[in-house]
C-alpha cells in the first residue's frame, strides 16, 4: 500500500505560510468542514494555494493524436502490423495532420527477470533481438518510428499483471514463466520501468492500465487455480465504497514522478483506469489524459455511453490534461465504411469534447471515405484548438448541442447531434454561444468545407438518425471587454470538489458549466441564471488568469441544503472578495483581481449535515479585462 506517498505528491497544496495566513485572518476558525473529512485536511485543501494544481508538463498541450493497435488487432498484433500502420500514417497524409503517436498496447512484455528488468516478446517484435541485450531492446523500433517523424508509445499496468493476462487468455502474446516472471506490470517497479521505457528505449508516451489492481481478487478462477498471485483489489468496478481511490491515485502519482524524471517534460502519461476509482476527478492531477469509461465497443450505444462519461466534465480538461472517452472506433462495426454518418458523428463528438484522437483501424488497408473522415483538416483543427476548452453540452431529448469556445474573439465550434433513431431538430441560441443579441455570426460547415448563410439569434438544424453537423462560427461576443467562465473552461481547474471520496448518483458530475452537479438549471427565488459554474460547497477552484483581467463579478447561489455558504475570492492567494449567502438565496460578489496570475473561488458551508455539502453556483461569473 502506498497511500502514504499521496500527500507528498499532491501538487499545489498550501505551504505552512499559507495556512498561517489563513489562520491569522480568522478564517480557519469559522469555516465548517464536512463530517467525513478530517478537519485539518479540509482546511488545508480549501486554503488558497495560488498554484494551478494539475499534472504540469509541456506534453499534450493539445489532445494527443495518433494510432494504437488495440481496436484494430486486439491481441493478434505484431511488429509488422504496427510498423505498417506507422508508414501508412505518413503515406496517407494523416501524420502531417497531427496523428503522430504510434503506440504499442498490451502483449509486448514476455517476462519480468530476477533483477526486475523486463524482457521483450521478440516473436512479436523481431527487431528487439539485439546483440548484447539479453532482454531485447526497443531502440530499433523507436528509432524507426522517430525516423518517420513520429513519436512512440508503450503500455504497462499499475498492478503486477496486465489486462490481456486476465481477459485474453488465448492471446499468442502473453507473458511466460513462473508467477513472478509473468508479473510484467509496473507495481513495485515504477522507477525501474519508467527508466527503461523512457530513458533506455526512448519512448515518448506510456499508457498505464489498471487490471492488475482490479482483476486478481481471491475469488477469480485464474487466482484460485494458482496461475496468478492474489491482489486484493483497489478497484471494484462501479463500486467506490469497496475500492481504494487513494491507493490507485498514489500508484499513478509515483509513476508520474518517475515519468517526469526519465521522460522529461514531453513525456505523455495516459491513465487507463476506465473511469473507475474516481479517476476522472483526480486524473488531471496525475496524468495528461485519463479514461472516463469502459472500453469503447463497436456499436452506437457504447459510443453514447462513452460520450456521456466525458461530455459533462468540461471543467476537468485543458491544455496538458484531457478527458479520454477512449480510442476511436471509426472503421469498425457501427462506424465502418457502410456507416459514414455514424463515423462522422463519432469524430464530431470527439473533436468538440477535445478528446484524444487515437485511430484504432488497420491503416494499411483503409477505405478512402474513412481516411477522409479521420483526416478532415477543419475537424481536426477544432479538436486541436489552442485554447484547449472542452465543449459545453446542452440537451433536448435525443438532440444534443455542444458549444466549444475556440481561440480568437467570437470563434466557436458547435455540434448538433442526434443520439436517436428518429429525425430531430436541434437549436443553439446566442446566449449559449455568448454572442451579442441582434448580432450576426458567420457559419461554416466544417465537414463539407462550405460557408453557409450568416445567422442571427439562434441556429436550428434538422438531423437524420445518428447524424451530427459540426459548424465553426464567428460572432460578436456579448461583451467585448468580458469573458464568462463558461467560455474559458480550459483555464479552470477544480482543485477541491467538496465531496472527498464519496461517489455521486449516476449522471452527476461534481463540477459543471451552466448547470449544477445534478444537471439542474441555476434558479434562485424564481430567477434563472444561464451562465456560470455549478459545484458543491467546500470546494476550491483555480482559474488561470495570467494577469489578463482586472475584475471578477458573479452571483453566488446556494441551490439546496440549509444554513449558509461563504463565498471567497482570492487573487494570487490574497482575499479580494467575500460574501455569505443563505440556502436557497443568491448574492453578489465583485472583486479586483488586477494582474493576478491565478485566482481562486472558495465556497465553505456553514454547517455539517446531509449526505453532501450543498450545491452552489458561481452564476453569471465573468472576468472583465
Ligand atoms: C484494457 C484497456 C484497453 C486495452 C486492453 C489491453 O483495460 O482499456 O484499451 O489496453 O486493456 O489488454
Amino acid at each position: 500500500m502506498k497511500t502514504g506517498s499521496i500527500k507528498h505528491a499532491r501538487q499545489g497544496g498550501p505551504g505552512r505560510r499559507a495556512l498561517a495566513n489563513w489562520a491569522a485572518s480568522g478564517l480557519l476558525l469559522c469555516a465548517a468542514i464536512p463530517a467525513q473529512v478530517q478537519a485539518e485536511d479540509a482546511q488545508a485543501a480549501l486554503s488558497p494555494s495560488g498554484e494551478y494544481s494539475v499534472y504540469e508538463t509541456e506534453a499534450a498541450q493539445t489532445p494527443p493524436m495518433g494510432w494504437n493497435p488495440w481496436n484494430a488487432f486486439r491481441t493478434d498484433v505484431d511488429e509488422q502490423k504496427i510498423r505498417g500502420s506507422a508508414e501508412a500514417l505518413v503515406n496517407n497524409g494523416l501524420a502531417q495532420l497531427g496523428y503522430r503517436y504510434v503506440n504499442i498496447d498490451d502483449g509486448w512484455a514476455l517476462q519480468r527477470r530476477d533483477d526486475g528488468s523486463l524482457k521483450i516478446h521478440d516473436t512479436m517484435f523481431p527487431s528487439a533481438v539485439v546483440d548484447g541485450h539479453p532482454n531485447g531492446s526497443f531502440v530499433p523500433f523507436t528509432d524507426f518510428i522517430h525516423s518517420l517523424g513520429l513519436k512512440a508509445g508503450l503500455y504497462t499496468d499499475i498492478g503486477h499483471n496486465t489486462c490481456a493476462q486476465r481477459w485474453d487468455a488465448t492471446s499468442p502474446n502473453l507473458p511466460v514463466g513462473s508467477i513472478a516472471e509473468r508479473q510484467v506490470g509496473s507495481m513495485d517497479h515504477a522507477e525501474q520501468d519508467m527508466k527503461t521505457i523512457f530513458g533506455t528505449w526512448g519512448f515518448d508516451y506510456v499508457k498505464i492500465d489498471a487490471c492488475g489492481v482490479a482483476d486478481y481478487a481471491p475469488d477469480v478462477e485464474p487466482v484460485q487455480s494458482g496461475r496468478f498471485n492474489v491482489f486484493p483489489p483497489y478497484i471494484v468496478r462501479g463500486d467506490i465504497p469497496n475500492s481504494d481511490p487513494d491507493a490507485v491515485e498514489a500508484l499513478y502519482a509515483d509513476l508520474g514522478t518517475a515519468i517526469k524524471e526519465w521522460g522529461g517534460d514531453d513525456a505523455v502519461l495516459s491513465i487507463c483506469a476506465w473511469g473507475e476509482a474516481l479517476s476522472p476527478r483526480w486524473g488531471n492531477k496525475r496524468g495528461n489524459l485519463w479514461r472516463t469509461s469502459p472500453d469503447i465497443e463497436f456499436h452506437w450505444e457504447s459510443m453514447l455511453r462513452n460520450i456521456d462519461s466525458a461530455v459533462d466534465r468540461t471543467l476537468y480538461a485543458g491544455p496538458g490534461h484531457w478527458n479520454d472517452p477512449d480510442m476511436l472506433a471509426i472503421g469498425h462495426g457501427d462506424f465502418d465504411e457502410n456507416h459514414l454518418t455514424e463515423a462522422r458523428a463519432h469524430m464530431s463528438m470527439w473533436a468538440i469534447m477535445a478528446s484524444p484522437l487515437l485511430i484504432g483501424y488497420d491503416l494499411r488497408d483503409a477505405p478512402q471515405p474513412l481516411l477522409d473522415i479521420l483526416g478532415n483538416r477543419e475537424v481536426i483543427a477544432i479538436d486541436q484548438d489552442a485554447a484547449g476548452n472542452q465543449g459545453v453540452p446542452y440537451r433536448d431529448g435525443e438532440a444534443m448541442v455542444v458549444v466549444r469556445t475556440l481561440a480568437g474573439d467570437g470563434a466557436r465550434a458547435v455540434v448538433f447531434f442526434n443520439r436517436g433513431d428518429e429525425p430531430v431538430s436541434a437549436t443553439v441560441d446566442w446566449t449559449q454561444l455568448g454572442f451579442a443579441p441582434g448580432s450576426e455570426a458567420s457559419v461554416r460547415d466544417v465537414w463539407t468545407h462550405e460557408n453557409l448563410a450568416a445567422a442571427k439569434g439562434a441556429i436550428s438544424v434538422d438531423l437524420g438518425a445518428h447524424e451530427a453537423r459540426l459548424f465553426r462560427l464567428k460572432g460578436t461576443p456579448a461583451d467585448a471587454d468580458a469573458v464568462w467562465l463558461d467560455e474559458m473552461p480550459g483555464r479552470i481547474n477544480v482543485a477541491v470538489d467538496g465531496i472527498g471520496n464519496h461517489s455521486l448518483p449516476e449522471g452527476w458530475v461534481p463540477a459543471r458549466v451552466a448547470v449544477a452537479p445534478d444537471g439542474s438549471a441555476f434558479v434562485s427565488q424564481g430567477t434563472s441564471f444561464a451562465k456560470g459554474i455549478g459545484l458543491f460547497a467546500n470546494s476550491r477552484v483555480e482559474i488561470r488568469t495570467d494577469g489578463e483581467f482586472a475584475k471578477f463579478d458573479a452571483s453566488p447561489l446556494v441551490l439546496n441544503g440549509s444554513g449558509s455558504v461563504r463565498f471567497l475570492v482570492y487573487a494570487d492567494r490574497k482575499l479580494v472578495g467575500e460574501t455569505t449567502v443563505k440556502a436557497g438565496k443568491s448574492g453578489k460578489i465583485s472583486a479586483d483581481i488586477s494582474s493576478a496570475q491565478v485566482f481562486e473561488l472558495v465556497a465553505i458551508a456553514s454547517s455539517v449535515g446531509g449526505e453532501r455539502p450543498p450545491m452552489i453556483a458561481w452564476a453569471d461569473a465573468k472576468l472583465q479585462r
